[in-house]
């Protein structure tokens, strides 16, 4: 049965949480558990559905996964197969981290191109160019992805694309480069902390690895990879998200466990627009309303994050003047902004900018998640609002957020989890 989320905005959110693991180191790392055929313990791992889902495809694959307590993972690979059929690999785009620990552990690959999602298309030729620059053979037919490693070498790669690196492209490219005889020097390599965990956790597995969430990652192939014990770094994303909801809401919002060093640029943006916030080692304060507009361009990490892109334009909402949020990394993610303009916002979105007019006042209204950060979107304007929201579809907020209405509830808000039938019959979807 499908699931909305019933919000009743109004609420002052304060409080401190824990942030939890994050999803985007979690995918790739446990990606990489299948270039070993040694057991690979992982703590930390958020409880989602897509990390569920990766475990199913590593289960498929060959290997022996296990959960034996909540945020832990066990996972020996010991005979693995190649092949990754596309009825797994087109529900989760994430999947396409497969094909450097597939690469890396059997030095062959045979995996369905995943599909485009809506907040655009997702192409691979980045990933699949780093590979044929490594010396694989690669072959498209039927939609499938053939690669071919036996006379792969060491040799300096770029992974620059027309919106700069990419983030699983990087991955994949480090996990073939560890058993890659020679050395691999992969330059314009994407910096996002999570690359740097992936990193991280391929050396404890032996792999030799300089460079850890720098532009240019270096890598000395050796013969194989053993087991290893990790804990993956917290969702900086989640985080953020987090870290709006106290500012939307006029309160006042700690979030344990979060690195500030992870989010410079958009703890830089959140002060520009007038909240206060504190940090310390290990944890990240957010306090008072915006009351500034600003300008927000997308970028690469350490840039603007675009999968925080969403939540802020929903903060800027309560901003009586014009706030622009131009998107260097998705030009169409903006599929919120229909969404949020059902709430009373005026957003005015042309090509891969959205020019927010805020201090329009917002009211609840039934509007549908499209999109996994456009959810948490709707969330945080449903909780500035005016009266009751509901927010269909929200199997798309459980594919990164964790518990995401307890922890909301925990902190004030009045927001509850029903099943689909449970909204009234002339607002539901049918
Ligand atoms: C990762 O996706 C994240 N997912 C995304 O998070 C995130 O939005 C994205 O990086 C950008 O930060 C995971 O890590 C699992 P990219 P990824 O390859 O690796 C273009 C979320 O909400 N490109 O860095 O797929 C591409 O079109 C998700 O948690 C090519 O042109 O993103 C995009 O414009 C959504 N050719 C840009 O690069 C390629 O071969 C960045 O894409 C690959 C990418």
């Amino acid at each position: 049965m499908l699931q909305v989320a019933r919000i009743i905005g109004g609420q002052t959110l304060r409080g401190t949480i824990q942030a939890a693991g994050s999803k985007n180191s979690s995918l790739p790392i446990l990606a990489a558990s299948l270039l070993t055929s040694g057991k690979v313990t992982l703590h930390g791992v958020p409880d989602l559905s897509d990390v569920r889902f990766m475990a199913e495809i590593l289960r498929h694959q060959g290997a022996e996964v296990s959960n034996p307590k909540p945020g832990t993972w066990i996972i020996c690979a010991q005979e693995i197969t190649h092949r990754t059929p596309y009825d797994l690999v087109r529900k989760m785009r994430a999947s396409i981290c497969l094909l450097g620990a597939l690469v890396g552990r059997l030095r062959h690959a045979e995996m369905a191109i995943p599909g485009g999602c809506v907040i655009g298309p997702r192409p691979i030729d980045l990933h699949l160019r780093g590979l044929e620059a490594l010396g694989c053979e690669v072959k498209l037919e039927g939609g499938v992805i053939f690669v071919d490693a036996t006379n792969a070498q060491g040799t300096t790669i770029n992974m620059a694309g027309p919106m700069g690196s990419t983030v699983t492209g990087t991955a994949n490219m480090v996990m073939a480069a560890t058993t890659t005889p020679g050395i691999t020097r992969i330059e314009t390599a994407a910096c996002e902390p999570e690359v740097g965990d992936l990193c991280t956790m391929l050396s404890k597995m032996g792999a030799k690895i300089r460079g850890h969430g720098t532009a240019t990652i270096e890598v000395e192939g050796v013969a194989a990879l053993h087991g290893c014990e990790h804990s993956v770094i917290t969702d900086r994303i989640e985080v953020g998200t987090y870290l709006v909801a106290g500012a939307i809401t006029n309160g006042d919002v700690t979030v344990a466990g979060a690195n500030p060093a992870h989010l410079t640029a958009f703890l830089n943006k959140l002060q520009e627009a007038g909240v206060h916030v504190e940090t310390g080692p290990d944890f990240i304060r957010a306090y008072g309303l915006p009351q500034h507009r600003v300008e927000i361009i997308t970028e690469p990490y350490p840039g603007f994050p675009t999968d925080l892109q969403a939540q802020f334009m929903a903060l800027q909402l309560l901003v009586p003047d014009r706030s622009v949020l131009t998107e260097k990394v998705y030009p169409h993610r903006f599929m919120h902004a229909a969404e949020l303009q059902r709430m009373g916002a005026d957003i005015l979105v042309e090509g891969a900018t959205a020019t927010v007019q805020g201090g329009r006042p917002l009211s609840g209204a039934p509007v549908m998640a499209s999109d996994l950060r456009a959810s948490a979107a709707l969330i945080l304007a449903a909780l500035a609002a005016k009266g009751e929201t509901w927010v269909q579809r929200l199997y798309h907020l459980d594919r990164g957020y964790e518990r995401f209405e307890e922890r909301l509830t925990q902190l004030g808000a009045q927001i509850e989890r029903l099943p689909a039938d449970a909204m009234p019959k002339d607002i539901r979807e049918d």
